[in-house]
């Protein structure tokens, strides 16, 4: 195998931990001896080993049986191996201190706290590095991750679910299902992907949500963020299931630009906001919404329904063009992209 084919394996491999590994990137590596593999090693969840420490790992129960130093042995990561002391250590020390000689990396991390770090750690230990195979899919795979250091800003998803005549719920808040249950799993697998739900008061109060994924996968369940000046849960009567589960943040601000500020301390890459409309087009007026979806379902609302935008051709005045559209049981999901971007 040569090392882009071995690259492709590593990055196929390190796919199978999108759900578990988020809000870090999945990343694999492959320890190769000569034509042979000797050990692989993937990061399979968050907070736990990254791929390197396992393919190392794995790779010294075979020391002695099918190589003799690790000096003989070249690594192939996807992305390039981390120079901090995070929650697991640095990966690049523990490259150096293993003694392989030569690392091979899909792509440099666009973190630019980090960026080029973990190269500058590998080479001033006599390391050879080559750097750029596939690097392009694996700015795909790991999407979010690359998006929120390239703008310092994470991926922000709009999702919402609207009748036929744009309208979101009744005015009297009666409880309505507007799309149907294949829409419903959708948005869950929707969740999964996310690393963070973003919801507003009213929607907090009168859907009473739990905002979980329930997929039937393993994965690491989104936090959750609430964006409310006014909610005071130790007022709340209700014991509310938006609060269980999983981290929950609660920033008791309008102000979107703060918000954020507040998000970009943590490690999230991507929040899906899922809102009324005050909160939606809050979102949508301030140009931090990146994709809109919309799952619009065959049914009518009518005039005791409140509409999703203020004014006419809201989607595309908000900038957003339509990049696919798709039936999705009765309903149809509609992909718009801001200014049509990919
Ligand atoms: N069809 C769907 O897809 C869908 C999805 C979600 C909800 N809904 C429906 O939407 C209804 C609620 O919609 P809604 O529009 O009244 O409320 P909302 O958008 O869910 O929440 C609005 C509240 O969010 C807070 N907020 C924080 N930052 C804000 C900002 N920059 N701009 C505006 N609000 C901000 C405010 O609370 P503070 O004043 O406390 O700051 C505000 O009152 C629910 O009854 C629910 O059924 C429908």
């Amino acid at each position: 195998m040569n090392y882009e084919d071995l690259m492709l394996r590593a990055i196929t491999e390190a796919g199978r931990n999108k759900y578990t590994a988020k809000p870090n990137p999945v990343v694999g590596a492959i320890l190769v001896k000569s034509d042979e593999i000797i050990a692989e090693g993937y990061h399979k969840e968050f907070g736990k080993n990254h791929a390197e420490i396992n393919a190392i790992y794995q790779a010294k129960k075979l020391l002695n049986i099918k190589f003799n130093s690790f000096s003989e042995l070249t690594l192939i990561c996807t992305l390039e191996p981390c120079s901090h002391i995070g929650k697991t250590g640095s990966c690049a020390e523990a490259i150096v201190k293993s003694g392989i000689k030569k690392v091979i990396i899909g792509s440099i991390d666009p973190n630019p706290k980090v960026s080029g770090k973990g190269v500058d750690i590998l080479k001033k230990n006599n390391i050879e590095v080559e750097i750029g195979i596939h690097q392009d899919l694996v700015a795909k795979q790991n999407k979010f991750f690359f998006y929120r250091h390239k703008n310092n800003k994470p991926y922000i998803t709009l999702k919402i679910a609207s009748s036929l005549d744009w309208k979101s719920h009744f005015k009297s808040h009666e409880r309505v299902y507007i799309t149907c249950e294949e829409s419903n799993y959708d948005v869950q697998k929707l969740r999964a992907e996310n690393d963070a739900i973003l919801t507003g008061k009213n929607t907090l109060l009168n859907d009473n949500p739990r905002m979980n994924a329930r997929v039937n996968f393993q994965l690491n369940q989104p936090e959750k963020i609430l964006l409310s000046k006014s909610y005071n849960q130790n007022l709340d009567k209700l014991e509310r299931p938006f609060f269980k589960g999983s981290k929950t943040t609660h920033i008791k601000n309008n102000d979107l630009e703060s918000a954020l500020s507040k998000i970009l301390q943590s490690d999230i890459c991507s929040i899906l906001v899922e809102a009324g409309p005050k909160l939606a087009n809050a979102f949508l007026e301030s140009g931090y919404v990146d994709e809109l979806l919309v799952y619009k379902s065959p049914k009518k609302l009518g005039e005791t329904a409140v509409s999703w935008f203020r004014q006419d051709n809201a989607i595309e005045k908000y900038g957003f063009k339509l990049e696919s559209s798709c039936k999705i049981g009765c309903d149809i999901k509609d992909t718009y992209l801001k200014n049509g971007k990919k």
